[in-house]
C-alpha cells in the first residue's frame, strides 16, 4: 500500500459509485450528490470514521471496476436545493471485495491494492525523467511551483500520483494510472503521457507560428481555436459547445467559399462560441451556418457544349417543336463562342400536356446540367421564394435556395412551372421576389431573407412555364422570352403516340413491341374520340389502358391476337366520351359557332339565340363576362340597324324579346372575340336564315360593323380543327398569323377573311 494512510483503512467501506470518477491518492475532488441513498451514506460516514470507497460507476453492460480509491470526507455542505456537496481526499488504492450489505447503500469489503516491489534504481531514473518532462510542460505557467513540490515528495508512488493529478489527462488515461499499482509501471505510463502532452504542445506552438504569418486575423483566430479544440478534445476536456464549434470550424476550413461568405461564417462562429450551447440562439445560429455551408457557393457543373449531341437528345425525346429546339441550340452555339454569355430567360407558354416541362428536362440533359424544379402553383407567400428572416421561429431559406442546395451546383437548369398561377396576398408579393430571382440585373446578388448573404444566380438557366401569358405580371413578362407551344395537330399526335407514348407505355407495362401492336387507324381514333385535348397527357391514359388490358390477357395465357384495331377500341376503352362536337349537327337557325381561347387550348362554343314575342328586351345567359355581354349588345344594335337599312319590316325588328345563351358552363367566357358569332346568331334568328354548322367564327365587331382582329388565332384554329370544323371566318387583319398554322391543318380548314360583318350575312 502506498500513500500516507496514517489512519488505518477499515476493511469494510460504504461504496460510492460515480460516473467517470477517478481519484488519485492525495488528490482532492469535489462532488455533488442528490440521491437519497448517497446522502444517507454521507451522513452515516460523517458520524463514523469518514471513510468511503469511491469507484467509477460501471457503464451499462460493463463489469464493476475492480480498483478504486479509499477516500475521506474532508468537507460537506448542504445546498439550498437539498444537494450535498462534499470534498473528498484520496487516501489509497483499494480493490473491491464481496458486497457485505446492499441496503440502504452498498457496503463492500475492501483491501489495499498489493504493491509489487520495483527495482529502486530504475524507479528513480523513471522518476527523474518524468520530473524533467513535467517541469518542461508547466514551467512558466501558473503551475510552476508544482514542480518544486513534486521534487520534495518522499515516495515515487506519491510523486507519480501527484504529477498525474496536476496534468490534464483524459479520463481513460487517469483510469489506467489509477489501476496500475506497480510504481515502476505507473511511472513508465506517466512518462508516455507526458511525452504525448509535450508533442501536442509543441505542435500547437508551431501551428501558432505558422498561422500568425499566413492568415488574416479572423481566420487566424478561427484556425487556432480549431487547433486548441482538437488538443483539448484529446485531453478529454471539450464540452458540448466546444465540440460543436470545433466541428463548425472544421467544416469551414474544408469548404471552398467566397471571401465575404467565409468572413461572415467566421464571425458567426466567434459569436456562437460565446453563447451557451443550450440556448435557442445557439441552435438557430448553428442551423443557419449549416445552411450557409451547404449551399454550392462555388461548385458548378461544367457545360458540355456538343451541338450534335444536344440536337440528338432533343430530337430523341420530343417530336416536332422545331423552332423551340432551334432556339436552344442557338444559345448553345453562342455559349460555345462566348463562354460567359448569360443564359436566356425562357418562358414556355401553352396548354397543359404539350411538353413544356418535359422539353425543359431534355434541355437540361442536352446541356448536361443538373435540374432544379419548382412549381409556383399555390404560392401566395413571398417567403416561399425568399425565405423567412432568421429570427422567425422555424425559419428556412426560400424554395429557390433550397432547390439549389438540393442539386448542389450553382448553375443548374431551373424549371419554374406555372408562373401564371403565382398569386399575391397580405403576405407580400411573390411576383416581385420572383423578379429578383429571374432578372439578370438583380439575380447576381440574390438576397434570400434567411441566408442573408448575396447568392449569385446569374449562371442558372431558368425555364419558366405557363398556360397563358395573360396572368403573368407585366414586370415579369417583359423580361421573359416567350416561346409558344401551340399544341399538336392530330397527325403530329399520331406520330408522337407511335414514336414516344406507346413505346413508353409498353416499357412501363413490361410488354415488347411484338406483343402489342396498335394500328395507326386505332391510334387516330383514340386521338379523335378518346383524347381530344390539345395536350398529350390525356392521350397517354387510353394507351396505358390498352397496355394494361393486353398485359393481363397475356398473363391469363392469351397468346392470341396482338394487334389492336379501330373496332377493338370499345373493348379496351369503353365507348368514347368525346366525339367531334359538330358531328350530328345540321344547319340551324339562331345557332352560330364561336371560337374561344382557353388556357387548355382552343375550343368551339355555340351561341344560341331565340325570339319571343315582347318588347325588344335582351336577355343573356351562360355566365358571360362583362365584356362579352357588351359585345352582345353592340351586336344586337348593329344587326337591328343593318336589317332596318335593308328595309326589313318593323314588327320583325321590334315585336319581340331576344334571349342569347352560350352553353358549356365550365368554360370561362369573356372577351370581345365572340362578337361576330353573336351577330351571326342574331342575324339568323331575326332574318330566319340558317347558319352552316361547320363554319366557326371569331372576331370583334364595332357598332358600325367593322371586324377587329382577335388573339389566340393559332390555338383557336387548332381547336376548330379538333372539333371537326371545316371553315373558319377570321378577321382580315389576323390573316398573317396563318403562317404559323401547320400545313396539314391549313389544308383541311378553309379560312375566310372578313373585314366587315355584312360580308358574312351576304
Ligand atoms: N413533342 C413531344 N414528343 C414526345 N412526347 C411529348 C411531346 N410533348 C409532350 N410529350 C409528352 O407528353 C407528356 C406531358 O408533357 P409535359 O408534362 O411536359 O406537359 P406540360 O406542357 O409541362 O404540361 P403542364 O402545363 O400541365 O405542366 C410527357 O410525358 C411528355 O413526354
Ligand atoms: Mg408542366
Amino acid at each position: 500500500m502506498t500513500g500516507p494512510a496514517k489512519i488505518p483503512i477499515p476493511g469494510e467501506l460504504p461504496l460510492l459509485a460515480v460516473p467517470d470518477a477517478v481519484l488519485f491518492p492525495h488528490e482532492r475532488l469535489t462532488l455533488e450528490l442528490t440521491g437519497e441513498p448517497e446522502k444517507r451514506l454521507v451522513d452515516e460516514a460523517l458520524s463514523g470514521d469518514r471513510f468511503l470507497a469511491l469507484f467509477r460507476a460501471a457503464a451499462s453492460g460493463e463489469a464493476m471496476p475492480r480498483r478504486g480509491t479509499a477516500a475521506r470526507i474532508e468537507q460537506m455542505r448542504r445546498g439550498e436545493d437539498g444537494a450535498v456537496r462534499l470534498t473528498l481526499l484520496g487516501v489509497a488504492r483499494v480493490d473491491a471485495g464481496p458486497i457485505v450489505r446492499a441496503e440502504p447503500y452498498p457496503v463492500i469489503a475492501a483491501s489495499p491494492a498489493p504493491a509489487p516491489s520495483g527495482h529502486d534504481l530504475r524507479i528513480e531514473a523513471l522518476r527523474r525523467a518524468c520530473h524533467a518532462s513535467f517541469g518542461e510542460l508547466v514551467l512558466g505557467g501558473p503551475d510552476s511551483e508544482q514542480v518544486e513540490i513534486a521534487s520534495r515528495l518522499r515516495t515515487a508512488g506519491h510523486f507519480a500520483d501527484f504529477v498525474a493529478s496536476r496534468l490534464r489527462l483524459a479520463p481513460d488515461q487517469r483510469r489506467a494510472l489509477l489501476e496500475t499499482e506497480d510504481v515502476e509501471l505507473r511511472l513508465e505510463q506517466l512518462g508516455r503521457f507526458l511525452d504525448r502532452e509535450k508533442t501536442i504542445r509543441d505542435l500547437q506552438v508551431r501551428i501558432e507560428e505558422r498561422v500568425k504569418t499566413t492568415l488574416g486575423e479572423k481566420e487566424r483566430q478561427s484556425f487556432l481555436r480549431q487547433q486548441i479544440e482538437t488538443i483539448r478534445g484529446e485531453l478529454g476536456e471539450a464540452d458540448e459547445r466546444e465540440t460543436q464549434i470545433r466541428e463548425m470550424d472544421r467544416r469551414l476550413t474544408e469548404t471552398v467559399l467566397p471571401p465575404t461568405v467565409r468572413q461572415a461564417c467566421c464571425e458567426e462562429i466567434v459569436r456562437l462560441s460565446r453563447i451557451p450551447v443550450q440556448s435557442a440562439e445557439f441552435t438557430i445560429g448553428r442551423t443557419h451556418l449549416d445552411w450557409v455551408l451547404e449551399l454550392p457557393w462555388t461548385s458548378a457543373s461544367a457545360d458540355a457544349i456538343d451541338l450534335a449531341r444536344a440536337r440528338a437528345i432533343l430530337d430523341r425525346n420530343h417530336h416536332g417543336l422545331g423552332k423551340i429546339k432551334e432556339r436552344v441550340l442557338e444559345f448553345l452555339a453562342v455559349r460555345k463562342l462566348k463562354r460567359d454569355s448569360p443564359p436566356p430567360l425562357l418562358c414556355f407558354v401553352g396548354p397543359p400536356g404539350v411538353g413544356k416541362t418535359s422539353l425543359g428536362l431534355s434541355i437540361a440533359e442536352a446541356l448536361r446540367r443538373k435540374t432544379a424544379h419548382l412549381s409556383l402553383g399555390a404560392i401566395t407567400d413571398e417567403s416561399e421564394i425568399r425565405g423567412h428572416r432568421r429570427t422567425y421561429s422555424g425559419a428556412l431559406p426560400g424554395k429557390i435556395l433550397q432547390e439549389i442546395r438540393r442539386v448542389g451546383v450553382r448553375n443548374p437548369l431551373f424549371m419554374i412551372d406555372e408562373i401564371d398561377k403565382i398569386g399575391s396576398d397580405f403576405r407580400g408579393d411573390p411576383a416581385a421576389s420572383l423578379l429578383e430571382v429571374l432578372d439578370p440585373e438583380e439575380n447576381r446578388r440574390f438576397a434570400d431573407h434567411y441566408v442573408n448573404l448575396p447568392f449569385d444566380l446569374s449562371e442558372v438557366f431558368f425555364i419558366t412555364t405557363a398556360n397563358s401569358t395573360d396572368s403573368i405580371p407585366a414586370g415579369l413578362l417583359d423580361r421573359l422570352e416567350i416561346i409558344e407551344f401551340p399544341g399538336y395537330t392530330p397527325e403530329e399526335k399520331v406520330r408522337i403516340a407511335e414514336k414516344h407514348l406507346l413505346p413508353k407505355q409498353l416499357r412501363l407495362h413490361g410488354l415488347t413491341p411484338a406483343s402489342l401492336v396498335v394500328r395507326r387507324r386505332a391510334v387516330r381514333r383514340v386521338i379523335d374520340e378518346y383524347a381530344i385535348e390539345a395536350g398529350l397527357r390525356a392521350l397517354a391514359r387510353p394507351l396505358a389502358a390498352i397496355c394494361r388490358k393486353r398485359a393481363s390477357a397475356l398473363l391469363g395465357g392469351d397468346r392470341g391476337r396482338t394487334a389492336v384495331d379501330e373496332a377493338d377500341l370499345p373493348h379496351y376503352l369503353g365507348t368514347s366520351r368525346h366525339y367531334p362536337e359538330i358531328r350530328g349537327r345540321r344547319p340551324e337557325v339562331g345557332v352560330a359557332t364561336a371560337l374561344a381561347w382557353t388556357p387548355s387550348g382552343g375550343q368551339i362554343l355555340f351561341v344560341e339565340a331565340t325570339l319571343m314575342p315582347g318588347r325588344q328586351n335582351l336577355q343573356i345567359t351562360g355566365h358571360l363576362g362583362e365584356v362579352m355581354r357588351e359585345s352582345a349588345e353592340a351586336a344586337l344594335s348593329f344587326v337591328r340597324s343593318f336589317l332596318d337599312k335593308k328595309g326589313a319590316p318593323r314588327e320583325l325588328l321590334e315585336g319581340h324579346d331576344i334571349h342569347i345563351h352560350v352553353p358549356a358552363g365550365a368554360i370561362a367566357k369573356d372577351g370581345p372575340s365572340a362578337g361576330v358569332a353573336i351577330a351571326t346568331a342574331l342575324y339568323s334568328i331575326i332574318s330566319g336564315y340558317p347558319v352552316l354548322h361547320n363554319v366557326a367564327l371569331t372576331g370583334e365587331i364595332t357598332l358600325r360593323g367593322h371586324v377587329l382582329p382577335v388573339g389566340g388565332v393559332k390555338q383557336k384554329i387548332l381547336g376548330a380543327h379538333r372539333a371537326g370544323i371545316r371553315n373558319v371566318i377570321l378577321p382580315l387583319r389576323n390573316l398573317p398569323e396563318l403562317d404559323e398554322i401547320p400545313s396539314e391543318v391549313r389544308r383541311r380548314i378553309q379560312v375566310i377573311p372578313v373585314d366587315r360583318v355584312e360580308e358574312i350575312f351576304a
